[in-house]
């Protein structure tokens, strides 16, 4: 056996951390299962300064295993590796090292001074950004030298002229008012000995500029600040501190304006060369005020960074209509535009960006509301450029030149696409093409919409951590893409956001402030949420921490009962059976809200019993049984016939089993009715739509399931393909039939709720699943339904124990289903028989045989372990 990789806290390295019980997880490779571990930490990369050392732990135990040596330092370096024994007690060799280092982990360490620029800035009005700099000399052999910095705005440091690290939007969004992160940098490389320059420029961002639609500037802070400290060691052991401090200067920088919602406005004119060298000029500069000290609590990064992930090259230029000059990048992207051009002094290029053309093939902006989402750049005349802008983010695929100077060439234009780094974990694929286009159009939503916070679109001026709208869509996240950063540190602010009462605020970060909150099936996000990431990755810790916050709203829930449930909430938002001119959908919100209880109510009941809260998990299925009781009195007819007479309320019913057992069969009739009557249709929303193929799964109707996923006239998820989506849109009828748009208002076209369907496609189509006393798919299910006449499906997800994969081809005789089941876990096969011979890795499998066993029927459970597995089901006659 041999280990492949080692991580810390999901990294391979720790940099900047001040996590004082880091967890470790190893992939193992050529072998069954591990029987025993080791982990060493030390202070030196030879582990002879051994701080922790397990020694043999007899354990299968190789994901999330806690640091439990002696308190690490402040700004220390660690070492750690593993080994691992197998089931013949083997041990491997050591694995690869990992390294760990601390950032501060006491906020007294910090004596940087919070910088700003010296004029009361007025809240109501973008900003120019400032530059900020400060010279300092270094004089000794440097062996080490690291930044800590944070900003209320966003910043962006450089040290001679050089850019410090690869980060876009730092420190990102956070419930400011009560922490922010800070990052480190290694500036090793950017210093030299004698005089250095740190310059910083700041942007408005999340904190100080426009959010929250209704043009809301200065949420958090009414101006820009900088904190930053640096440590230079030297070789003799003696350090230099570097600090924010009143002796540093600002000036305007060419950045007249930097939004996120509405682009960037740079002069170039007023660039001021050299600013962040040695040997500039800065008597015009002004000195920078000291600020405040920040009242929140100052963390290390804990997100994932956002970076620039890959490019895009245009693949049209096209001239509309109206005589408009606009470029196709072909997939609608979050990022920004990189253009490079040499044009004379003062001549103004200017660039807008929008998702769509409109039914005559114009440009269309009208859905991005207040948002500008422009570009305007300035030429001083010194040759050639390349510009990117610095503190802003647009949702597009097309953009405008309203203003270029001569001939166009898409040859000087690239789509830059940012978004949090979360390594791609999953794959799906199968016989149709359109369904592979939906995978991708799923895909770019999480992507465009993953940029530091979840949120539902990243276009308009909008741009929110919606929580509902994670809530659908976190389990089909957690297939695409390693969220498990990403959503640790969103849900931290979403505890931390909790309102006194246990209701949780419609959008985190709550940047709304209006107090406003607990709408059924978007304040679930805070149970829902750590549940998936537990399961998918094992993470038992996001459920502690998350405990008492999950609590909390299941309290608040018991104790106001309709109170509650009859306040306001946004139901099945966006469905096809909403009133003509509202977004809520027909089904009665009392029996949503009744819904979503019992389903976050079984939730914490899983959640207690995984923790051992046995007190809680028996009176959480008391209450469930309770609210069951309940909503049957009031939504069930005396002959079993569900009262609600929406697709999303049977639906619901189905899912979430609420109906009595010999009344489901009706309901999943009534349901099929429903559909049918709509000729094979769906008109549901945010919260049917996620579960309506796994309730039609469920209830034994797949084929209508595989139908209404195959659909393509409207309404359907194909629908939107075949009229060239490359992201799922907000609305069925974004783009109706007639080519005309859904009203202006909201019409999103990069809005990844729509986008749960995904979930389905990989827990049954392809069958990939956690079993249900599982989690991290230490014990997986692999449970494919073919169907929809799919002659073949296949997807894989990256576990934390390493790749779990599962194919499956079908011919008119033969069906075969080869999986692949990482070392150190088993996994259940689960097939449909039908009077078919069974052939497990070539060997037939006599049926009587009472390792195998049936359930239910048809279906057949077959355990088998690591590595690849074939089973083949041919015909009985043959
Ligand atoms: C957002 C949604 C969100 C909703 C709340 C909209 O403006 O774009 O996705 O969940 O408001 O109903």
């Amino acid at each position: 056996m041999i280990i492949t990789k080692l991580t810390c806290e999901y990294q391979e390295n720790l940099f900047g951390t001040d996590c004082l019980s880091p967890r470790f997880a190893w992939k193992l490779e050529d072998g069954i299962s591990q029987t025993a571990y080791r982990i060493q930490v030390s202070k030196d990369q030879d582990f002879v300064d051994l701080i922790w050392d397990t020694d043999k732990v007899c354990s299968d135990s190789s994901i999330q295993n806690v640091y439990a040596g002696p308190k690490f330092q402040s700004r220390t370096k660690y070492f750690a590796r593993v080994m691992s024994w197998d089931q013949d007690d083997k041990s491997t060799k050591w694995s690869k090292t990992s390294v760990i280092e601390t950032a501060f982990l006491d906020e007294n360490e910090w004596s940087a001074k919070w910088i700003s620029t010296s004029d009361a800035r007025d809240k109501l009005v973008e900003h120019v950004v400032p530059a900020l700099r400060k010279d300092f000399k270094v004089n000794g052999d440097i062996v080490s030298a690291r930044v800590y910095a944070t900003a209320h705005g966003l910043y962006r440091l450089s040290i001679n002229g050089k850019r410090v690290g690869d980060e876009y939007l730092t420190p990102y969004w956070t419930e400011y008012d009560s922490r922010l992160q800070y990052q480190t940098y290694e500036v090793l490389d950017l210093l030299q000995t004698g005089t250095n320059t740190i310059g910083a420029m700041l942007g408005d961002g999340w904190s100080v500029g426009e959010m929250a639609f209704d043009k809301h500037r200065a949420i958090y802070q009414d101006r820009v600040a900088l904190l930053m400290q640096m440590h230079i060691r030297f070789e003799d052991g003696s350090e230099q501190v570097l600090c924010s401090d009143a002796s540093w200067k600002w000036a305007n920088s060419p950045i007249l304006m930097s939004e996120i919602y509405h682009g960037e406005t740079y002069d170039a004119q007023k660039e001021l060369p050299g600013w962040d060298s040695p040997d500039f000029d800065e008597t015009s500069w002004q000195a920078v005020v000291e600020g405040a000290k920040y009242k929140g609590k100052l963390i290390a990064q804990e997100g994932a960074p956002v970076k620039k992930i890959e490019t895009i090259k245009p693949i049209k230029l096209l001239e509309t209509p109206k005589g408009e000059k606009v470029i196709d990048f072909g997939q609608n992207m979050v990022g920004f535009v990189r253009f490079s051009l040499a044009t004379a002094a003062g001549t103004k290029v200017q660039i807008k960006h929008a998702e769509v053309l409109d039914k005559e093939g114009n440009f269309y902006t009208d859905n991005l509301r207040n948002a500008r989402q422009t570009i305007t750049y300035t030429s001083n005349g010194n040759g050639e450029i390349v510009f990117e802008p610095t503190f802003t983010f647009q949702g597009f695929r097309f953009i405008q030149l309203i203003d270029w100077p001569g001939e166009i060439n898409l040859e000087n234009f690239e789509g830059v696409v940012i978004h949090s780094v979360m390594p791609q974990t999953g794959t799906f694929e199968c016989s149709e093409p359109l369904i592979n286009q939906l995978q991708h159009n799923i895909l770019w939503g999480q992507k465009g919409n993953f940029v530091d916070v979840p949120t539902d679109c990243p276009q308009r001026d909008e741009r929110l951590g919606w929580t509902g709208d994670a809530q659908v869509f976190a389990a089909t996240a957690c297939y695409n893409l390693d969220v498990s950063k990403f959503f640790t540190k969103w849900l931290h602010d979403v505890a931390i956001s909790q309102f006194a009462d246990g209701e949780i605020p419609h959008v985190v970060p709550d940047c709304i402030k209006d107090g406003s909150g607990g709408s059924t099936g978007w304040a679930d996000a805070v149970v829902v949420i750590p549940w998936t990431v537990y399961k998918s990755y094992g993470d038992t810790r996001i459920l502690v921490e998350m405990y008492d916050s999950m609590k909390k709203w299941i309290e608040y829930m018991r104790k106001n009962g309709d109170d509650w449930r009859n306040k306001f909430h946004f139901g099945d938002w966006v469905a096809l059976d909403a009133k003509e001119g509202s977004y809520i959908g027909a089904t009665d919100r009392r029996m949503i809200a009744y819904a979503f209880q019992i389903y976050s109510t079984d939730i914490m009941m899983k959640t207690a019993k995984v923790l051992g809260r046995m007190d809680d998990f028996a009176d959480y299925l008391i209450l469930k049984n309770r609210l069951i009781d309940e909503f049957r009195d009031e939504y069930v007819t005396p002959n079993g016939k569900l009262a609600v007479p929406t697709q999303t309320g049977h639906i619901l019913s189905i899912f979430l089993d609420l109906m009595e057992v010999k009344y489901r069969e009706r309901t999943a009739a009534d349901l099929e009715k429903l559909i049918r009557e709509k000729e094979t249709h769906l008109d549901t929303g945010f919260l049917g739509t996620p579960y309506i193929n796994f309730a039609l799964t469920k209830a034994k109707k797949l084929d209508v399931a595989y139908e209404l996923l195959l659909k393509k006239d409207y309404p359907s998820w194909l629908y939107q393909i075949e009229n060239g989506a490359t992201t799922i849109w907000e609305h069925w009828d974004g783009i109706k039939p007639d080519g005309t748009f859904w009203s202006v208002g909201m019409n999103s076209f990069n809005h990844y709720a729509y986008g749960s369907i995904g979930d389905w496609m990989y827990k049954t189509i392809a069958g990939i699943n956690c079993a249900e006393t599982s989690s991290a798919y230490k014990q997986s299910v692999i449970a494919p339904r073919p169907g929809g006449g799919l002659t073949y499906a296949k997807a894989s997800i990256e576990t934390m124990y390493g790749l779990l994969s599962s194919e499956w081809n079908q011919s008119a005789d033969e069906f075969v289903l080869k999986v692949n089941i990482p070392v150190n876990t088993t996994s259940i096969l689960c097939i449909n028989l039908n009077e078919k011979k069974i052939f497990l890795d070539g060997n037939e499998i006599n049926h009587k045989d009472t390792k195998y066993y049936y359930t239910a029927g048809e279906d057949w459970y077959i355990e088998v372990g690591p590595g690849t597995h074939e089973l083949k089901l041919v015909d009985e006659k043959r």
